[in-house]
């Protein structure tokens, strides 16, 4: 065991992974087990009128809305419960599920599957924001097809607006982003021995699941035991939508009395399970005499598609992070999220925070250009300071080390001087962004939702059960958190025992998402190790379990009015990226990437670095190369051919550093990084793109064509 807790160590779970011992879903052997396919809507906006099965071989069976027991319900309860297990009287986007086929064979499943007939009558479908917000056909949702409208209200706006020298108006628009984990969506569902309903999944959220499923069954939440797998990547698609697919599963392995297992092939993975929210932001700007930022007008619209999941909390993010790591004294904000008949979006890495974030850091940029400002010292006019009032008008709490960061990444990148060397419309350029990153659940989440509990316990022979219902998804948890106990206990980490969580097993914890894992988890682990440390000795075994408290000192949160500290600390990150752009084809070739971030206290800097590095290269293809297009209500790229992430070759290696700023309600002084790292890498390519071409960048991703139309328009 090392002194200091960021020194590397080898990755618990590198083994079994690399080696191909690690059982993932579609790995484990279930006696008997039958296939599960979905008969999906083919249509965006409908009533359903009827459904035609075919005649069924011996062994296979349709499940639909009628099998579901009469004390439970044909809902999906997650935060809402708008989404139906099964639509039974109209479909809302194509793809909803309307039935289960189940049988041993899949190719005969298929085929039967084309044989259900659906006869719907269509209703007139919405497919944007702005047709959403005219309410086109009538409403999908409430009366006005808004989930959620929030306002918020920082200062004095309108008597700054009345003051101002100059007014800048701009809109920023982002794209839907599919995950594209390396494993594709899998649940296996069966009734056990004793009665209760297993449910074995890929997944972060083991109680949401076991929640979802004794919703819709009518059981009680102990009639359901469920079991996370190894996950194969989830980066937030796997935090609700395994809810969707474990309910129509449960309904029928209760119908059927046999084991059913649904694996998503990648094609249907793209098209069907939730996106990044597409969103449209609106700035508008006052400007003192000085080119100081007096106050902004700010309106943020996503595509939160059919039905809602979590699209009030992502559009709360991305309203709180929309003035990013500035000070502005005056601001004024509006958020929508509007339904439409796309397929529904939901948490993907950072959950509304890099909309907003690249929005205002692409704004910022533009307000330099329009004004002729040295960009970053418009920018470090403006930061955030410790004590400093959030839009929430909560305080900054903690010291916010930007500064030290900027220095570190100049000396790192040369970022200067390359700025006074590539003229703008040199087809060489270099970007600079700034983030933050709330670290937990926002407001008071943590507190009256989650709640969250670990356990540990000390057996006989010495070896220490971590009991936590969060996952190991890739980001290292199965390392850090053991680190973090064996650290307290003074004891090797491999006498830490923390298994993949089963829902009988484990206490509730809260979900794996928001990066609040290693931040509260964490520091929840940590103080039951310190208590676990303290009672060694009373006897042979010995349990204690540790909940969360909210730390002192925050400023109280009114859900109400989203007033208060809506996070309690904050990850920072600085980026910069330097690019070239062909001059014939628009194609930009990456030539350096740096990094600085503020994590509090590394658990485990290897770990920390792998986070970084797949952080920014799959932001950079948010940023640059990821186009999904719904069109009818359809995506138009289904496979990894046509929808293409980066591979290795396409950036540079990652040049990247920390700054220690031990929190002092983090396990070993850490915060939250596993979305930090997401947040800052396309607002750096888009700047640095739009200095090699000298034309306002106001979207991602930054293709080729849409280079092609800037430099167009700029210079037409
Ligand atoms: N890294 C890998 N390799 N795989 C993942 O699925 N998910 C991301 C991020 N990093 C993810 C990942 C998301 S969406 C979140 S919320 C955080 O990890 C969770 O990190 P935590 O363990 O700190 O909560
Ligand atoms: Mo992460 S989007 O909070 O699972």
């Amino acid at each position: 065991m090392t002194k200091k807790i960021s020194t590397p160590i080898k990755r618990v779970d590198a083994g079994i992974k690399t080696g191909g011992a690690a059982l993932y879903i579609g790995d484990i052997l279930f006696e008997g087990l039958l296939y599960g396919k979905i008969v999906r809507s083919s249509r965006a906006r409908a009533k359903i009128k009827g459904v035609k099965v075919p005649t069924l071989p011996e062994g296979y069976y349709y499940v639909d809305a009628k099998d579901i027991p009469a004390e439970g319900k044909n809902r999906i309860e997650m935060i809402k419960d708008d989404w139906p297990v099964f639509a039974d009287k109209e479909v809302r986007f194509i793809g909803e599920t309307i039935g289960l086929l189940v049988g041993p064979d899949r190719k005969e499943l298929n085929r039967l599957r084309d044989e259900v007939k659906v006869e719907y009558e269509d209703l007139t479908p919405v497919f944007t924001i702005d047709e959403a917000e005219a309410v086109k056909g009538g409403p999908i949702h409430g009366d006005d097809n808004v989930y959620a409208d929030y306002h918020l209200k920082k200062g004095d706006p309108d008597a700054a607006f009345a003051n101002a020298a100059r007014v800048i108006e701009d809109t920023v628009s982002t794209g839907y982003q599919e995950h594209i984990y390396m494993e594709p969506q899998g649940v296996v569902a069966r009734m056990e021995d004793d009665g209760k309903l297993g449910v074995f999944f890929s997944g972060q959220c083991p109680f949401y699941v076991r929640h979802a499923v004794s919703a819709t069954m009518g059981v009680p939440e102990e009639q359901v035991r469920v079991q996370q797998a190894v996950t194969g990547g989830a980066f937030g698609g796997k935090e609700h939508y395994p809810d969707v697919i474990s309910t129509p599963l449960a309904v029928a392995a209760k119908k059927i009395g046999k084991p059913i297992g649904l694996f998503f092939d990648r094609v249907e993975d793209i098209s069907f399970t939730p996106k990044r929210h597409p969103s449209v932001t609106r700035f508008k700007t006052a400007l003192d005499a000085d080119g100081n930022v007096i106050a902004m007008d700010i309106d943020v619209r996503l595509d939160a598609g059919a039905y809602e999941s979590c699209s009030m909390v992502v559009l709360q993010r991305a309203i709180f992070s929309v003035n990013s790591v500035y000070n502005i004294p005056n601001v004024k904000i509006h958020g929508r999220a509007f339904a439409t008949n796309n397929v529904p979006s939901d948490a993907y890495r950072g959950f509304g925070a890099p909309q907003g974030l690249f929005a205002m850091e692409a704004h910022m940029s533009h307000i330099a250009r329009a004004i002729g400002a040295d960009e970053l010292e418009l920018k470090r006019r403006h930061l955030l300071k410790q004590g400093d009032v959030t839009v929430t008008n909560g305080r900054i709490h903690e010291e916010v080390k930007l500064p030290e960061m900027l220095a570190r990444i100049e000396e790192m990148s040369g970022y200067s001087k390359k700025l006074k060397e590539y003229t703008p419309g040199s087809w060489k350029g270099i970007g600079l962004s700034l983030f933050n990153h709330g670290s937990g659940f926002t407001g008071n989440g943590e507190q009256e939702i989650i709640k969250g509990v670990v356990k540990m316990r000390k057996r006989a022979d010495g070896i220490v059960d971590l009991l936590v219902s969060n996952v190991e998804m890739g980001q290292g948890l199965q390392t850090t958190f053991r680190k973090i106990a064996a650290m307290v206990l003074r004891m090797p980490v491999d006498s830490v025992i923390y298994n993949d969580p089963n829902t009988d097993m484990v206490p509730d914890s809260g979900p794996t998402c928001a990066s609040r894992s290693i931040a509260v988890v964490g520091y929840l682990v940590q103080e039951a190790a310190k208590k676990l440390k303290d009672r060694w000795d009373e006897s042979d075994v010995v349990e204690v379990s540790h909940q969360y408290q909210p730390p002192e000192g925050v400023v109280p949160w009114d859900q109400e009015s989203l007033q208060g500290d809506a996070y309690p600390s904050y990850g920072w990150g600085v980026n910069v990226i330097e690019v070239e752009v062909d001059p014939l084809t628009y194609e930009v070739t990456t030539k350096g990437i740096w990094a600085v971030h503020d994590v509090g206290v590394a658990i485990d800097e290897k770990v920390v670095e792998g986070q970084v590095d797949g952080g920014i290269i799959q932001a950079l293809g948010y940023g640059s190369l990821e186009k999904l297009e719904s069109k009818d209500g359809r995506f138009q790229q289904k496979t990894m051919a046509d929808y293409t992430i980066p591979t290795s070759m396409d950036f540079p290696r990652i040049k990247s550093a920390l700054v220690d700023n031990p929190y002092e309600f983090g396990p070993f002084g850490a915060k939250g990084a596993g979305e930090l790292v997401f947040d800052g890498a396309a607002a750096a390519f888009a700047d640095a793109v739009q200095m090699a071409i000298d034309g306002d960048i106001k979207q991602i991703p930054v293709t080729p064509e849409y280079i092609m139309e800037v430099r167009e328009n700029a210079h037409s």
